[in-house]
């Protein structure tokens, strides 16, 4: 199977799974603004790896699903809210949701997605899976949610400072994606039955997919075009410290780095041009990738205590996409 065939795969199920949690909302501006996201698609990345971790421990395929739509209804929430906060009038290919339905709205369509992902996964406990397993997976999703804020607030506590280091950023990221990416790693293994080694392959997996997965987003926003559904070069202007913005501010000369800490001050589209040159002077991108690309072959050598099987070779598929994908 190639990997759009991999995240297809139960990607119906999890799309039917969460529009039937989402169906009895009201009033309609609620409904709509709920669903508005979902409808719009995503490549579904999160549940594939929940259902995967879960087979690729002997589990049910059909016992992860409800996990792996509460995954995916946590990420919706946090894209919601993300585009609030990073001001982007642009997701999947469609206005965001706070541009169609206004901020009030958009909080609110987020907190709901974010109370349905724990409604569906409860469900789960109706599903012949024991009550403790259950109990573990609702853990590490609220772990997975505390850290998605912190991580959100230390990207944007990131925007005032230019003093950010590498280690700081990889806290960060680790935090605002990783954490929720390792999530649906663990949460799948244990809805699977996975014993506690098989727990933790899947864990350091998911962490080092989901730092990759950060810098290779932080990278497509600034080389993506229009196909990636998301506004291009966005974390120039809003100033983020990304990784590669870190490094070419530590390796720069005093008069790059006042122009490019200039630039980044600017809050302005005209200066992408300018500070893509920088970054490019320094070979920030190319070391961001290979960054990337180390987290990548970490993240396949966890899997080695795992047996053998078709879901492994599906997760070394998809680490290898977190680092080829352009959108
Ligand atoms: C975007 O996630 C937000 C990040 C955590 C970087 P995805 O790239 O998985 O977005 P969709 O779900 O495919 O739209
Ligand atoms: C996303 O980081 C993190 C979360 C949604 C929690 P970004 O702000 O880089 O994600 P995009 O690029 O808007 O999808
Ligand atoms: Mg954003
Ligand atoms: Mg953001
Ligand atoms: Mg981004």
């Amino acid at each position: 199977m190639d990997v759009t065939d991999i995240l297809k795969a139960y990607s119906e199920d999890v799309d039917k799974e969460i529009r039937e949690a989402l169906s009895t909302l009201e009033p309609e501006s609620l409904h709509d603004s709920s669903a508005h996201l979902i409808k719009a698609g995503g490549k579904k990345f999160r549940p594939a790896l929940t259902v995967l971790s879960c087979q690729a421990v002997g589990g049910d395929t059909d016992k992860a699903l409800k996990t792996a739509a509460s995954l995916e209804l946590i990420h919706t929430f946090s894209l919601i809210h993300d585009d609030l906060m990073d001001n982007d009038d642009t997701r999947r290919g469609m206005p965001a949701v706070h541009k169609k339905w206004g901020d009030a709205l958009a909080i609110l369509a987020g907190d709901t997605l974010f109370a349905k992902a724990y409604e569906t996964i409860i469900k789960t406990a109706d599903e012949n899976i024991p009550y403790e397993r259950v109990i573990d997976a609702l853990r590490v999703l609220v772990d997975s949610c505390i850290k998605i804020c912190e991580g959100q607030a230390l990207d944007m506590a990131f925007e005032d400072t230019f003093e950010v280091t590498k280690d700081e950023y990889m806290n960060m990221i680790y935090k605002k994606t990783g954490a929720l990416i390792t999530g649906a790693t663990t949460a799948g293994a244990i809805i699977g039955g996975a014993n506690s080694l098989q727990i933790e392959a899947l864990r350091i997996y998911g962490r080092k997919v989901g730092l990759a997965f950060q810098i290779q987003d932080d990278y497509i926003d600034l080389t993506g075009d229009e196909s990636i559904g998301k506004p291009v070069g966005s974390d120039l202007v809003e100033g983020k410290k990304t990784l590669m913005v870190i490094y070419a501010l530590e390796k720069a000369n005093s008069d790059d780095r006042a122009r490019l800490v200039e630039l980044l001050e600017a809050n302005d589209e005209s200066i992408i041009p300018e500070a893509m040159d920088l970054l490019n002077k320094y070979g920030a991108i190319t070391y961001a990738r290979n960054v990337a690309y180390d987290c990548v072959i970490e993240a396949k050598s966890a899997l080695a205590v795992l047996p053998d099987s078709d879901a492994k070779e599906a997760l070394f598929k998809l680490a290898d996409f977190v680092f080829s994908r352009k959108a």
